[in-house]
């Protein structure tokens, strides 16, 4: 059998929780995904659901206490941890977070962590107090930059009664997570070169990042109008990666199927016009302006106060020219700000991308060809070629997320020339 077609290990540690029940569909998930699991607890987490169950889901011991009569085997963090490819915590509280920055290994959950060579994964859940004190976020902190990743808790109704962020992260999102990391993980625990397990580093500290994202709306009259099918996922990826790297991200919003990500200031803006006014109001504060959106290139000439009525065969509308807003940028451009544009192409893709980056006088452009099954509008990956004056890095088909990270390295490396 080959290393990627091993059996993928996940030791499921469940901290004490409200969520420790979530902790369930997450192992069947798992399991359904054909990851084989084995489950750790801590004590307060048995008082809100029975080790039992896990037993009987996982036909395994489920470990709680290295020094419990009935565990049978004595070095059994040692074992666990030694035996598992990815160490996934569901959920984890402010508690088990704080021990783990900390290196304070004082229960049979703890001591695994600390004994584990695996990636680990923690999906934390608490109280929106908890979880924004100083103390939780500190602690965060020090766990990304020890390498340890994340699925960020979202906003949501807790179970204090309260709402705001601290709710676990849908099942689905995490198991999806895990075997992302599957993917870049050859079983076995030794971490090969291709995991992407660096820390998040703040590299983008003091950058104002500007993004345009979406399709745009061209009315026709007050119930019709012309545009695309941009989903605002690549420009929300690129938002999204740029504020975890430490961005202050602000993002034009056009006509959008997905929800925005947290941590960053959104502008709505549907149609081009408006796109283009809240750009030129928002361009003198930013560093890095990043043109993702699908804008319209042209847009009624007239329109129609009311409701148009079919009384013809057929209809003529006449267009008339957007504004190009990246070109206006690329002309208004002020001391180190750097423009980034997409462009979206079905064929001679690479030079199409050039000829656009010549015209609007960009510093770098992501070509797409949205052709290609899979990636462009509307799908969670893409596939594109970066293309700066001086290289073109030609990607294969990857998330969106990771593009929006390989945009926002290839924009630190201009950034340093
Ligand atoms: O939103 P998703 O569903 O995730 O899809 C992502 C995407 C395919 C929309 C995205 O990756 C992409 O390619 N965006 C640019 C699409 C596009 O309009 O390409 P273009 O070749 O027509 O335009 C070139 C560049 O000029 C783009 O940066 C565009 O934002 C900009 N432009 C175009 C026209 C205009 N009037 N003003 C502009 O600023």
């Amino acid at each position: 059998m080959s290393d990627n077609q091993k059996i993928f290990r996940v030791g499921l540690c469940v901290s004490g929780g409200i969520a420790a029940y979530k902790a369930i569909e997450v192992l069947r998930g798992l399991q359904k995904a054909g990851c084989e699991v084995q489950v750790c607890m801590t004590r307060h987490a048995t008082e809100f659901i029975q080790p039992l169950t896990f037993r009987a889901l996982t036909d395994k011991y489920v470990l709680v206490d290295d020094y419990a009569p009935d565990n049978p085997d004595p070095i059994a963090h040692i074992n666990f941890s030694q035996n598992i490819d990815l160490l996934l915590v569901v959920p984890a509280t402010a508690n088990v977070i704080a021990k783990f920055a900390n290196g304070i290994a004082d229960d049979f959950l703890t001591s695994t962590y600390l004994a584990s060579t695996a990636p680990v994964l923690i999906a934390p859940a608490m109280n929106t107090t908890m979880w924004f004190q100083p103390a939780t976020q500190r602690n965060i902190a020090q766990l990304k930059n020890d390498g340890v990743h994340f699925v960020e808790p979202v906003s949501g109704r807790l179970a204090c009664e309260t709402v705001g962020t601290g709710k676990l992260e849908d099942v689905e999102n995490i198991v999806s997570k895990v075997l992302s990391l599957k993917s870049q993980v050859s079983t076995g625990n030794n971490l090969p070169e291709t995991l992407d397990l660096k820390p998040e580093t703040l590299d983008l500290l003091g950058e104002k990042i500007l993004i345009t994202t979406g399709g745009t709306r061209e009315a026709i009259d007050p119930v019709r109008f012309i545009s695309n099918h941009s989903s605002g996922k690549m420009g929300f990826a690129i938002a999204e990666a740029a504020a975890k790297r430490g961005a202050e991200v602000t993002v034009v919003v056009g006509a959008v199927s997905v929800d925005p990500p947290e941590n960053v200031k959104i502008i709505n803006a549907v149609s081009a016009q408006k796109m283009h006014g809240s750009v030129m109001q928002n361009l003198s504060d930013a560093t890095i302006y990043i043109g993702a959106a699908a804008v319209a290139d042209y847009r009624p000439k007239n329109v129609s106060d009311n409701k148009i009525k079919k009384n013809d065969e057929s209809m003529t509308i006449e267009l008339e020219r957007t504004t190009d807003i990246l070109s206006e940028v690329s002309k208004n451009r002020h001391n180190g700000l750097l423009v980034v544009g997409f462009a979206a192409e079905t064929n001679d893709v690479i030079d199409y991308a050039r000829g656009k980056m010549e015209r609007k006088n960009l510093d770098m452009i992501v070509a797409n060809d949205v052709t290609r099954k899979g990636a462009g509008f509307g799908s969670d990956e893409n596939q594109a070629t970066i293309i700066t004056r001086e290289n073109a890095v030609e990607l294969p088909l990857i998330s969106k997320m990771e593009l929006a990270n390989k945009i926002l390295d290839e924009i630190i490396s201009l950034r340093n020339k």
